[in-house]
Protein backbone atom coordinates (compact mmCIF):
# COMPACT_ATOMS: atom_id res chain seq x y z
CA UNK A 1 0.00 0.00 0.00
CA UNK A 2 1.18 3.38 -1.10
CA UNK A 3 0.85 5.64 2.10
CA UNK A 4 1.50 8.49 0.42
CA UNK A 5 -1.87 8.13 -1.86
CA UNK A 6 -5.11 8.99 -0.98
CA UNK A 7 -6.75 6.22 -3.67
CA UNK A 8 -4.85 3.73 -2.13
CA UNK A 9 -6.26 4.39 1.54
CA UNK A 10 -9.61 2.54 3.06
CA UNK A 11 -12.46 4.51 3.27
CA UNK A 12 -14.05 4.54 6.91
CA UNK A 13 -16.50 6.58 6.37
CA UNK A 14 -18.73 8.99 3.81
CA UNK A 15 -19.76 12.28 5.55
CA UNK A 16 -21.92 14.95 4.72
CA UNK A 17 -19.17 17.11 4.37
CA UNK A 18 -16.34 14.87 5.05
CA UNK A 19 -14.67 11.38 4.12
CA UNK A 20 -12.30 9.86 6.92
CA UNK A 21 -9.76 6.96 5.29
CA UNK A 22 -7.87 4.64 7.73
CA UNK A 23 -3.79 4.71 7.24
CA UNK A 24 -0.80 3.52 8.88
CA UNK A 25 1.31 7.44 9.86
CA UNK A 26 4.63 7.27 11.51
CA UNK A 27 4.63 3.65 12.01
CA UNK A 28 0.77 3.88 14.10
CA UNK A 29 -2.65 3.30 13.02
CA UNK A 30 -4.19 6.78 12.06
CA UNK A 31 -7.20 8.31 9.93
CA UNK A 32 -6.94 10.98 7.56
CA UNK A 33 -10.18 13.18 7.65
CA UNK A 34 -10.81 15.05 4.35
CA UNK A 35 -13.47 18.13 4.07
CA UNK A 36 -14.53 17.38 0.29
CA UNK A 37 -15.30 20.34 -2.06
CA UNK A 38 -19.71 21.14 -1.84
CA UNK A 39 -20.41 22.34 -5.80
CA UNK A 40 -23.67 24.35 -4.86
CA UNK A 41 -21.64 26.12 -2.81
CA UNK A 42 -19.54 29.21 -4.36
CA UNK A 43 -16.00 28.09 -4.83
CA UNK A 44 -14.55 31.09 -2.69
CA UNK A 45 -17.35 30.00 0.67
CA UNK A 46 -16.71 26.58 -0.36
CA UNK A 47 -12.94 26.90 0.49
CA UNK A 48 -13.44 29.32 3.82
CA UNK A 49 -15.69 27.11 5.07
CA UNK A 50 -13.32 24.02 4.54
CA UNK A 51 -10.55 25.70 5.87
CA UNK A 52 -12.48 27.39 9.05
CA UNK A 53 -14.17 24.16 9.87
CA UNK A 54 -10.79 22.27 9.24
CA UNK A 55 -9.00 24.59 11.92
CA UNK A 56 -11.84 25.16 14.09
CA UNK A 57 -12.29 20.96 14.37
CA UNK A 58 -8.16 21.01 15.56
CA UNK A 59 -8.74 24.08 17.89
CA UNK A 60 -12.06 22.56 19.80
CA UNK A 61 -9.90 19.19 19.84
CA UNK A 62 -6.80 20.76 21.62
CA UNK A 63 -8.91 22.54 24.55
CA UNK A 64 -10.55 19.99 25.10
CA UNK A 65 -7.43 17.85 25.63
CA UNK A 66 -6.27 20.83 27.98
CA UNK A 67 -9.33 20.16 29.84
CA UNK A 68 -8.57 16.34 30.28
CA UNK A 69 -10.78 14.90 27.99
CA UNK A 70 -10.21 12.09 25.65
CA UNK A 71 -9.58 13.12 22.14
CA UNK A 72 -7.82 11.48 19.16
CA UNK A 73 -4.29 12.69 18.92
CA UNK A 74 -3.51 14.89 16.14
CA UNK A 75 -1.04 13.99 14.36
CA UNK A 76 -0.49 16.58 11.20
CA UNK A 77 -3.22 19.07 9.92
CA UNK A 78 -3.05 20.04 6.00
CA UNK A 79 -5.36 23.45 5.92
CA UNK A 80 -4.34 23.68 2.27
CA UNK A 81 -6.04 20.27 1.67
CA UNK A 82 -8.22 20.76 4.39
CA UNK A 83 -7.13 17.32 5.67
CA UNK A 84 -6.07 16.71 9.50
CA UNK A 85 -4.75 13.30 10.30
CA UNK A 86 -5.16 11.97 13.76
CA UNK A 87 -4.12 8.68 15.78
CA UNK A 88 -7.14 5.85 15.26
CA UNK A 89 -9.07 4.90 17.72
CA UNK A 90 -9.35 1.47 18.19
CA UNK A 91 -12.84 0.36 18.96
CA UNK A 92 -16.34 1.10 17.86
CA UNK A 93 -18.20 4.05 18.03
CA UNK A 94 -20.72 4.58 21.04
CA UNK A 95 -23.71 3.83 18.87
CA UNK A 96 -22.52 0.25 17.85
CA UNK A 97 -21.78 -0.15 21.14
CA UNK A 98 -25.26 0.77 22.63
CA UNK A 99 -26.96 -1.27 20.12
CA UNK A 100 -24.99 -4.37 20.91
CA UNK A 101 -25.31 -4.45 24.11
CA UNK A 102 -28.72 -2.93 24.78
CA UNK A 103 -29.90 -2.66 28.91
CA UNK A 104 -26.41 -3.74 30.26
CA UNK A 105 -24.71 -2.23 32.67
CA UNK A 106 -21.75 -1.54 30.43
CA UNK A 107 -24.41 0.93 28.47
CA UNK A 108 -25.30 2.77 31.56
CA UNK A 109 -21.94 2.98 32.49
CA UNK A 110 -21.07 4.66 28.96
CA UNK A 111 -24.35 6.97 29.09
CA UNK A 112 -23.12 8.34 32.43
CA UNK A 113 -19.39 8.89 31.02
CA UNK A 114 -20.43 10.76 28.29
CA UNK A 115 -22.70 13.02 30.57
CA UNK A 116 -19.86 13.45 32.41
CA UNK A 117 -17.35 14.18 29.28
CA UNK A 118 -19.76 16.65 27.58
CA UNK A 119 -19.81 18.30 31.36
CA UNK A 120 -16.40 18.29 30.84
CA UNK A 121 -16.11 20.38 27.55
CA UNK A 122 -18.58 22.70 28.46
CA UNK A 123 -16.95 23.82 31.90
CA UNK A 124 -13.62 23.77 29.76
CA UNK A 125 -15.78 26.22 27.20
CA UNK A 126 -15.76 24.35 24.66
CA UNK A 127 -19.19 23.36 22.61
CA UNK A 128 -18.74 20.23 20.49
CA UNK A 129 -21.97 21.46 17.83
CA UNK A 130 -22.85 17.61 16.28
CA UNK A 131 -23.24 15.28 19.62
CA UNK A 132 -24.77 11.94 18.08
CA UNK A 133 -23.81 8.60 19.30
CA UNK A 134 -21.26 8.11 16.40
CA UNK A 135 -19.04 11.15 17.46
CA UNK A 136 -18.40 9.29 20.76
CA UNK A 137 -15.71 6.32 20.06
CA UNK A 138 -15.28 3.51 22.58
CA UNK A 139 -11.51 2.66 22.74
CA UNK A 140 -11.28 -1.45 23.20
CA UNK A 141 -8.33 -3.70 23.47
CA UNK A 142 -9.61 -6.50 25.68
CA UNK A 143 -12.85 -7.57 24.28
CA UNK A 144 -16.41 -6.39 22.37
CA UNK A 145 -18.17 -5.80 25.89
CA UNK A 146 -15.09 -3.73 27.10
CA UNK A 147 -14.67 -0.05 26.81
CA UNK A 148 -11.08 1.31 28.09
CA UNK A 149 -12.10 4.41 26.92
CA UNK A 150 -14.94 6.70 25.60
CA UNK A 151 -13.19 9.72 23.11
CA UNK A 152 -14.68 12.60 21.29
CA UNK A 153 -14.82 13.65 17.59
CA UNK A 154 -15.65 15.42 14.98
CA UNK A 155 -15.42 18.73 16.54
CA UNK A 156 -15.99 20.50 12.79
CA UNK A 157 -18.77 22.28 14.00
CA UNK A 158 -17.57 22.93 17.51
CA UNK A 159 -17.48 26.87 19.06
CA UNK A 160 -15.23 28.08 21.91
CA UNK A 161 -16.10 30.19 24.87
CA UNK A 162 -20.03 28.69 24.40
CA UNK A 163 -22.90 31.03 25.77
CA UNK A 164 -25.56 28.97 27.78
CA UNK A 165 -27.34 28.75 24.46
CA UNK A 166 -25.27 26.40 22.75
CA UNK A 167 -24.44 24.28 25.60
CA UNK A 168 -28.44 23.51 25.42
CA UNK A 169 -28.11 23.28 21.71
CA UNK A 170 -25.62 20.62 22.45
CA UNK A 171 -27.71 18.38 25.13
CA UNK A 172 -30.78 19.30 22.74
CA UNK A 173 -28.82 17.85 19.19
CA UNK A 174 -27.93 14.99 21.49
CA UNK A 175 -31.41 13.89 22.87
CA UNK A 176 -32.85 14.51 19.37
CA UNK A 177 -30.27 11.53 18.19
CA UNK A 178 -30.65 9.54 20.85
CA UNK A 179 -34.52 9.68 19.70
CA UNK A 180 -34.42 8.69 16.13
CA UNK A 181 -31.53 6.52 16.78
CA UNK A 182 -31.80 4.51 19.77
CA UNK A 183 -34.40 2.00 21.36
CA UNK A 184 -34.97 3.11 25.46
CA UNK A 185 -33.42 6.22 24.64
CA UNK A 186 -35.32 8.08 27.45
CA UNK A 187 -33.20 5.55 29.62
CA UNK A 188 -29.91 6.53 28.30
CA UNK A 189 -30.59 10.11 28.23
CA UNK A 190 -31.78 9.91 31.96
CA UNK A 191 -28.40 8.77 32.42
CA UNK A 192 -26.79 11.30 30.50
CA UNK A 193 -28.43 14.28 32.22
CA UNK A 194 -28.19 12.81 35.82
CA UNK A 195 -24.19 12.69 35.21
CA UNK A 196 -24.04 15.72 33.50
CA UNK A 197 -25.96 17.78 36.69
CA UNK A 198 -23.87 16.08 38.59
CA UNK A 199 -20.39 17.14 36.55
CA UNK A 200 -21.06 20.45 35.04
CA UNK A 201 -20.67 23.42 37.37
CA UNK A 202 -23.12 25.42 35.33
CA UNK A 203 -25.63 22.80 34.63
CA UNK A 204 -28.21 24.57 36.48
CA UNK A 205 -28.23 27.48 33.67
CA UNK A 206 -27.56 24.95 31.10
CA UNK A 207 -30.48 22.57 32.02
CA UNK A 208 -32.88 25.42 32.45
CA UNK A 209 -32.01 26.68 28.77
CA UNK A 210 -32.79 23.33 27.66
CA UNK A 211 -36.08 23.39 28.52
CA UNK A 212 -36.43 26.94 26.44
CA UNK A 213 -34.52 24.76 23.38
CA UNK A 214 -37.43 22.07 24.28
CA UNK A 215 -40.13 24.46 23.84
CA UNK A 216 -38.91 26.16 20.61
CA UNK A 217 -38.65 22.92 19.10
CA UNK A 218 -41.43 21.80 19.79
CA UNK A 219 -43.27 24.82 18.80
CA UNK A 220 -41.66 24.13 15.23
CA UNK A 221 -43.11 20.59 15.40
CA UNK A 222 -46.06 21.92 15.61
CA UNK A 223 -46.23 24.71 13.13
CA UNK A 224 -42.98 23.63 10.51
N1 LIG B 1 -9.85 9.03 15.12
C1 LIG B 1 -10.69 8.09 14.67
N2 LIG B 1 -10.46 6.79 14.93
C2 LIG B 1 -11.29 5.83 14.47
N3 LIG B 1 -12.39 6.08 13.73
C3 LIG B 1 -12.67 7.35 13.44
C4 LIG B 1 -11.85 8.43 13.88
N4 LIG B 1 -12.38 9.59 13.43
C5 LIG B 1 -13.47 9.24 12.74
N5 LIG B 1 -13.68 7.91 12.74
C6 LIG B 1 -14.79 7.17 12.10
O1 LIG B 1 -15.29 7.93 11.02
C7 LIG B 1 -16.64 8.34 11.28
C8 LIG B 1 -16.86 9.77 10.77
O2 LIG B 1 -15.95 10.65 11.41
P1 LIG B 1 -16.36 12.14 11.75
O3 LIG B 1 -17.58 12.08 12.58
O4 LIG B 1 -15.19 12.85 12.29
O5 LIG B 1 -16.66 12.66 10.28
P2 LIG B 1 -17.91 13.45 9.69
O6 LIG B 1 -17.90 13.24 8.23
O7 LIG B 1 -17.89 14.82 10.23
O8 LIG B 1 -19.10 12.69 10.29
P3 LIG B 1 -20.62 12.81 10.06
O9 LIG B 1 -20.90 13.88 9.01
O10 LIG B 1 -20.97 11.41 9.62
O11 LIG B 1 -21.06 13.15 11.46
C9 LIG B 1 -16.82 8.19 12.79
O12 LIG B 1 -18.16 7.99 13.17
C10 LIG B 1 -15.95 6.98 13.07
O13 LIG B 1 -16.63 5.80 12.73
MG1 LIG C 1 -19.52 12.38 12.83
Amino acid sequence: MDDNNPDCWELVSQGAEARVFALELFGMPAVAKHRFSKRYRAPALDARLRKERTIQEVRCMAKSRQAGVAVPAVLMVDTARYMIYSERVLGVTAKTFIDAHRDSGAVKALATAIGEMIAKIHDAGVAHGDLTTSNFMCRQSTGDDVVDQLVLIDFGLGSLRPQPEEKAVDLYVLERALVSTHLDSQDLLDAILAAYERHSKAAAATLQRLEAVRARGRKRECFG
